[in-house]
This record gives structure tokens, C-alpha cells and sequence, in this order.
């Protein structure tokens, strides 16, 4: 079966299962959002397992589950786990989920994953809007498509409107929510202290290792993107303190609250 075959197939599937429901936003769930599954009320949960589109995930803490149902009365479809790069070498784990979603009439894809600062003022448990991106490696979930639709513009990756609305909706629930650019990295080691100086120069406030290749993905099908990244460490060499896969964790752990809020005041106010 073929990718296109594939995306197709899971998505009559998934039309089967959910019944009359038609979300037109997802979420896609990162480090320290998981919790936000919790909050689905009507959930309709189908592992990633069933659905052939999609990816079989490798690493802890990454469930693997594609949640329906309603958050703060909003209809969605929640996407707990996404393979990344660093487990395969590819960029393009999610290409047939991100292609599920299109074919199922999705037209926001919500981005959250958690990150390093490389800003002084963006501290551990703060949270960023996501205004432009930094491909760092190069890599692209594209190669070898074909096409004139390849050649994606990214100008606008993170849809201006819909980055106004979240604004305005952190601003109406009382949430600081900072602004800047996301450096990919593909991972999975952290970076050296030179390569942050670099990312610095670049440009870039925070980095992680997932979102991107997403990001050209739903671009690539039409998709809108809003991305939400969790600040859990200052990057390496900013602190005395070593970095630890563990530390990211325990720092989302205590900033999800305030970000699942977020996350629901966001979805409640955008208009798509
Ligand atoms: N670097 C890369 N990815 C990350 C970091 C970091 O410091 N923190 C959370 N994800």
C-alpha cells in the first residue's frame, strides 16, 4: 500500500469510528502536554496501533493514541505521541498521519511540544508561541515527493491569524505568553554550549528536536499550524546544571496545568 493509499484508508477508517463527528482542529500532544488528554470529555480513543497511516511509536512516555472527543467545548482530535526524528534518522514519521488528518477534513493542526530557552528573559516553565521556525539539519519529511507542490512556502509557517487569536485569548486568561523562534534540532543528544551561542546568533529563542517536520508536513497538505512550545531548561551552558531527559520532565510536569489552561483558552478562541 502506498502513502497516499495509506493516509486514505486510515481516514475512512477513523470517519467509521468516530461517527458524526467532524473535528477541524488537532492537537498534536508534546513533552509535558500529555495531560491535556485527561481533559477530553466524549472521548473516542483509537490507538495508533489500528491506524495504518500512522507511526509505531519507540520511546517512553509517548502513548500512541489519537484521542476525539471535546476540550472546553471544542471539538477536536487529540494526537498523544509522535515518532521523532532522532529514532529513525527521518524526518518524515508523521507523514501519514499528518495526511490522515487532511483527508479527514482537518484544517488547524495545534502544535505543542516542550523546549530549551536560549533567551535569558524566557524561563523554565514559561511558555512561547512559536513565530517562525529554524531548520537546522536541513531535513525535510518531503524528500523524495514529487511534484511542483514540493516546494512549500514557508513564509508564513505559523498562520499570522490564528497566532493573533491565541494571543489574545493567553492575554484574556491572565497567561504571559512570549513570542519567538524555534531552532529544530534533530537530537536526540543535547546541544553543545557552542552550538546554543550559534542558535543564539541565529536568531532563535527557544530549541527542541520535534514540530517541524510536522510544520512542512500540514503546510504541504494545507493544514494551518499554531505552535506551543513549554520552555522546561535553559539551554546548555546557560546554567551551572548539567541537562537531563529527566529534569525536561519534571519541569513539564509542573508547568502543565498552566499550559493545559492555555491550551484550552487557545482552542476556545480559535476561528477556523
Ligand atoms: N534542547 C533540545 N531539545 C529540548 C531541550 C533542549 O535544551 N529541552 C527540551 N527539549
Amino acid at each position: 500500500m502506498n502513502e497516499a493509499d495509506a493516509a486514505q484508508r486510515t481516514a475512512a477508517l477513523l470517519k467509521q469510528r468516530l461517527g458524526a463527528r467532524r473535528p477541524r482542529i488537532a492537537v498534536l500532544l508534546g513533552s509535558g502536554w500529555s495531560p491535556l488528554a485527561a481533559e477530553v470529555e466524549d472521548a473516542v480513543d483509537v490507538p495508533y496501533a489500528e491506524l495504518p497511516a500512522f507511526p509505531a511509536l519507540a520511546v517512553g512516555g509517548h502513548t500512541g493514541l489519537l484521542r476525539a472527543g471535546h476540550l472546553g467545548g471544542v471539538d477536536v482530535l487529540v494526537l498523544a505521541g509522535r515518532q521523532h526524528a532522532y529514532e529513525t534518522g527521518r524526518a518524515d514519521g508523521m507523514k501519514g498521519a499528518i495526511r490522515t488528518l487532511a483527508a479527514l477534513g482537518v484544517q488547524v493542526l495545534v502544535q505543542t511540544n516542550a523546549a530549551g530557552s536560549l533567551d535569558a528573559a524566557l524561563r523554565p516553565g514559561e511558555l512561547m508561541l512559536v513565530s517562525d521556525h529554524i531548520n537546522v539539519p536541513q531535513q525535510s519529511p518531503l524528500f523524495g515527493e514529487s511534484g511542483d507542490d514540493r516546494f512549500v512556502d514557508l513564509s508564513a509557517a505559523y498562520d499570522p491569524a490564528l497566532r493573533e487569536q491565541a494571543r489574545f485569548a493567553a492575554a484574556r486568561a491572565g497567561i504571559v505568553l512570549h513570542e519567538g523562534v524555534y531552532a529544530w534540532v534533530m537530537g536526540p543528544q543535547f546541544e553543545t554550549p557552542a552550538e546554543i551561542r550559534m542558535l543564539q546568533s541565529f536568531g532563535a529563542q527557544a530549541v527542541g528536536m520535534s514540530t517541524v517536520p510536522e510544520t512542512i508536513l500540514a503546510r504541504h497538505t494545507g493544514l494551518r499550524v499554531l505552535a506551543l512550545s513549554m520552555l522546561t531548561n535553559m539551554a546548555a551552558g546557560m546554567e551551572a546544571r548539567p541537562l537531563s531527559h529527566a529534569h525536561t520532565l519534571a519541569t513539564a510536569a509542573d508547568a502543565s496545568a498552566r499550559a493545559v489552561q492555555l491550551l484550552v483558552a487557545v482552542l476556545q478562541a480559535l476561528e477556523c
